[in-house]
This record gives structure tokens, sequence and C-alpha cells, in this order.
């Protein structure tokens, strides 16, 4: 159940209520594909660096450990032992972006698995039961996401077809919802717009997918090449055309910059592997914009990371050693500057979510972006 706390403008201040307990939006959340934060980052470490939601994927729990075993053991949550919120991508974007050879179908798609290349086939139905075995708090519609280069008349018929395999997955939800041996019964949909670029075709789904009454609605298919005005254009265009007292999540997004011009439009959700995949190249976030620690200026600097930051890296750690770390390829490198920067995007969602309750949003971002480099924009 969602909450509109305050709204400033289009952005949004709100409490999403699920079993695993209250989210509080807008929300960054940690990407851990494999049920896993890449970069030795721990469960126990996301309870210290202000985690709300952690996301993992459909497919690649799928292919590799598999659903059925982790259903055995209990689902995602015991399994990681996080007891906090869970969203799970439906394999659909997964599939489209990672798979070998894929053949799409109306029943769904047929591919190669990206571990060994076996054929696995993969529908709406199928991605339900497996979101199903995992028990996550939310599960995400399969869809398609097609190619930013796709056509007009492609994408058209391409939304039609997710609609109608939207219509499917909330059937198989509610029905595997109310089956005896299921480990969460209460596991929310969410819809996905989709659209590419054109206008029209966005608002015409939104307005669609508004009527099915899913628990939360997401944007995708952007962030996919087309450019950041692009995707705000979009965002603004579409925005309007989803319940306003529903969660919106824009997938796969993305830059600070990105998510402070995405809350102004109306977004609550957001995840995207920057912070983490940035951490484990030695590229730091600051208030400054990021810095990248290989370089040579910082071989004997006695400063954190960011100054004043509160993280496990920043609160004991000089930037003169965590650089050694990461030249001689020590794994406690990499954790310290994917905790930094996980810890720098939940802070950064924190003082969000202070200024939208404060009604000095618009203030605060315009504060944000000028302390930025212009690169990181
Ligand atoms: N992650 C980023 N974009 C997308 C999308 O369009 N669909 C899905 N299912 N996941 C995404
Ligand atoms: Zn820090």
């Amino acid at each position: 159940m969602y909450k509109l706390i305050k709204q400033e403008g289009r952005a949004k201040r709100g409490e999403f209520h699920t079993v695993h307990g209250v989210i509080q939006t807008p929300v960054f959340m940690n990407v851990g594909t494999v049920a896993a934060i890449k970069g030795a980052v721990s469960t126990q470490d996301l309870y210290e660096i202000k985690t709300q939601v952690e996301l993992s994927n459909t497919y690649h729990l799928h292919v590799r450990t598999g659903d059925k075993l982790i259903k055995q053991f209990g689902g995602l949550h015991k399994f990681m032992v996080w007891n906090k919120p869970i969203l799970t991508d439906s394999g659909g974007f997964q599939v489209f972006s990672l798979a070998g050879l894929r053949k799409i179908k109306e029943e769904g798609v047929y591919f190669n698995s990206h571990i060994d290349g076996h054929k696995i086939f993969m529908g709406p139905e199928e991605s339900m039961q497996i979101q199903s075995n995992l028990a996550s708090t939310i599960a995400m519609a399969f869809d398609e996401c097609p190619s930013s280069v796709a056509e007009r008349k492609y994408i058209q018929a391409s939304v039609e077809r997710t609609t109608r395999w939207l219509h499917r997955c909330k059937k198989e939800m509610s029905r595997l919802n109310a089956l005896e041996d299921t480990i969460n019964k209460k596991q929310m949909l969410f819809g996905i717009n989709q659209g590419g670029t054109f206008e029209d075709i966005r608002i015409e789904h939104a307005k669609i997918i508004s009527e099915l009454d899913m628990d939360g609605y997401a944007i995708g298919g952007l962030a996919v090449g087309e450019s950041h005005s692009e995707m705000y254009r979009i965002i603004e265009e579409t925005v309007p055309y989803l319940p306003v007292d529903k969660p919106t999540y824009l997938m796969g997004v993305g830059t600070p910059a990105n998510i402070l011009e995405a809350v102004e439009r109306g977004v609550d959700f957001f995840d995207c592997v920057y912070p983490s995949r940035n951490g484990r190249h030695g590229h730091l976030y600051t208030r400054k914009g990021k810095i990248n620690l290989f370089n040579v200026k910082y071989e004997l600097d006695e400063k954190p990371i960011e100054e004043g930051c509160q993280c496990p890296a920043c609160r004991t750690y000089s930037r003169a050693y965590i650089r050694h770390l990461l030249k001689a390829k020590e794994m406690l490198g990499m954790r310290l500057c994917v905790l930094h920067n996980l810890y720098f995007y939940n802070t950064m969602m924190e003082e969000i979510r202070q200024a939208l309750d404060e009604g000095r949003f618009i203030e605060y971002k315009k504060a944000k972006l000028e302390g930025f480099l212009e690169n990181d924009k």
C-alpha cells in the first residue's frame, strides 16, 4: 500500500507498506543481481549503509543455483539473511541484454543460457513462478524492452504484446499467491510502461496499464542509449498518466543528477549498477562529483574519500590506503569503495526525502547539482 505524504510540484514523498516493512520514498534500491552486491558487500553491510530495498534478478537466479532450490531453502530473504524488502526484476530485460540467440513469440521468449548455452523458455507465467519461488517482496511484470533503435512499427507491436503479457502475469500471480505452499502470499506486482521515445505510445500504454490496479508502475526501456534530455522528456510526458497514488519506478537509472531530475518529475523508486560498478573501478562519488582514486595525487592523501562521510570506509581509512588496496587488487579496496558509493546514493535519497518533507526540494536539487562537476550532471 502506497501512502502519498507530500508533493512539491510533481515530486512525491511517499511511504510504501510491504510485508517486509515500510519503504520511505524516493528510494534507491541496491543492486544484487545474483543475490549478492558485487564487491564482497554482505547483507550485514547493507543494514549499515542505509539500504532499504535489495534488488535481485529472476533470470540470473533461475540459470544459476535455481529458484526451486531457493524455494526449498525457504526463499531469498532466508537465503541472504535479509529481512527488509527485496524487488526482483522479471527476467525480461536480462534475457534481451544477456542471453544468446533468442526468439520472441506470443507465448514468451526462447533463448540460450549465458552460462552454458542450454535452451530455456520464459514467458509471463514462468517469470511469475520463478519470482514466487524466490518469494521477493515485489515482483516485476515480464516485459519486452525493445532496442533503442527499433522502429515505431516494431515498438507499437511489442508494447501491445507487453500489455497482453501483463494480463497473464497478473492472473498467474493471483493464482500463485493463493497456493498453500507459496512462501510470500502477499507478493506484489508492478506493471512496466514501454514505448521507446514515442510519446503517444508511452501515454496510450500508461493509460491502459493504469486501469489494471497494479501495486506500482515502472517506466522501462529508458537509459538504453537515448540522450538525458530525451529521457527526461519521456518521464515528464508519461508520469501524469500513471496513478499518483501508486509508486513510480524508473528502471535502471541512473547518475545522481538523473535521479534528482526524475524525482522532480514524480519518480519514487530507482535502481542502477553505477555506484557498485564505479566503486569496483575506484571511481568514487563525492559532493563535488566523481573522483578517480587511481590518480597519483592521492598516493599520500591522508583524508578520507569524502570529509564528513560516515560510511564504513571514510570513518576509518585514508584515500592513500584505499588507493594502495585497489592497485594491489585486494578485495578490501573494492569493497570499501562500493560501500562508500552505495552510502553516498542512500544518503542522497535521505536528503531528498528530508528536503521534500520540508518543502525545499527544488532548492536542494539546485544546490546539489551546482556542486557536481560538469561531466557528472
Ligand atoms: N531494467 C532496466 N530497464 C528495464 C526494462 O525495460 N524492463 C525490465 N524488466 N527491466 C529493466
Ligand atoms: Zn564514505
